[in-house]
């Protein structure tokens, strides 16, 4: 197997190449003078089996076309089986049509993959699994949940508990309560799709009064959804609240508006590189890349 390094993944695909023991190809990638995007590589792949490594965080048009040309270039050379790795999958969120007109984004990726002839897809938890259920191609989604959790047990901060900021999230907090050995607790949690603004509407699953709470959830974007739930458990008599994501956008503001609705310390995975991406995924992306794709 190689590994294929794209431009936004280069460090992450270096380890994952590293950890199989296999050779990592660079990838050459500039920009023209009109905007357009240019990827080479600059080793032949004939003959290989060849994953590709491009997360498409933002600027995710940019990242998102480097991954089809990349995949357009193995194709082109003779690779024998394409694995494509978008630990942090773009446009997923935009899974269904919330209002009549508007567009199943995620749709139009799955169809530009397929096209490209990938013949395995890996993600890191993408918003909505199902969505993939119809793809030409072998999916797997893997789950950051086990390492974020692990992370804070070796922090020693005493008897913790997941929580989800809302019902979605209630599967990585589920995973990582397996790890704290105590059950999760979660919000249900109701977004206006116009104005953004987020209502917690009730909360279930656990008392969090005078216990370490830690939130999880697959992404932190605009911050709203971790700094209101932080804010909600603080006052409901929490006594240390800290975050956990696997997916650190942190666009704008969202890292200041985290830390000070109350939070401790955030941490992130390296899907997306920020300054809180203390926790890899290669390990685990690595480990998926050893077994055969599921057909
Ligand atoms: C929503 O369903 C997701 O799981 C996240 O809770 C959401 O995308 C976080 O976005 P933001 O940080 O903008 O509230």
């Amino acid at each position: 197997m190689l590994i294929v390094s794209g431009p936004s993944s280069r460090s992450l695909g270096e380890r994952i190449a590293q950890l199989l023991g296999v050779r990592n190809v660079e990838v050459e990638s500039k920009v023209f003078p009109d905007g357009e995007s240019y990827v080479g590589l600059r080793n032949d792949v004939k003959g290989e089996k060849v994953a590709v490594i491009q997360s498409t965080y933002p600027p995710q048009d940019t990242h998102l076309m480097q991954l089809y040309f990349l995949l357009q270039a193995v194709g082109r050379l003779g690779a024998e089986e394409v694995t494509a790795v978008t630990p942090y999958l773009a446009y997923a969120r935009q899974d269904k049509a919330f209002k009549p007109y508007e567009a199943v984004s995620i749709k139009a990726v799955i169809r530009c993959l397929e096209a490209l002839g990938i013949r395995r897809l890996i993600t890191v938890d993408v918003h909505e699994p199902s969505i993939f259920e119809d793809a030409a191609f072998a999916f797997q989604n893997l789950s950051a949940a086990k390492a974020l959790a692990e992370y804070f047990l070796k922090l020693n901060l005493g008897e913790l508990w997941a929580f989800a900021p809302d019902v979605k999230a209630t599967k990585m907090a589920g995973e990582a309560g397996v790890i704290f050995r105590t059950p999760h607790g979660w919000f249900r949690k109701e977004r206006d799709r116009d104005t953004g603004e987020i209502a917690l509407k009730s909360i279930g699953g656990i008392e969090v009064k005078g216990k370490t709470l830690i939130l999880f959830d697959d992404i932190i974007s605009s911050g709203g959804t971790t700094a209101a739930a932080a804010k909600r458990l603080k006052a409901l008599g929490a006594e240390k609240v800290y975050a956990a994501c696997t997916h650190p956008l942190l666009m704008g503001e969202a890292l200041r508006k985290v830390l000070q609705s109350g939070i401790e310390e955030l941490v992130g995975t390296d899907t997306v590189p920020s300054p809180v991406s203390k926790v890899s995924v290669a390990p685990l992306i690595a480990q998926a890349l050893k077994s055969e794709p599921e057909t």
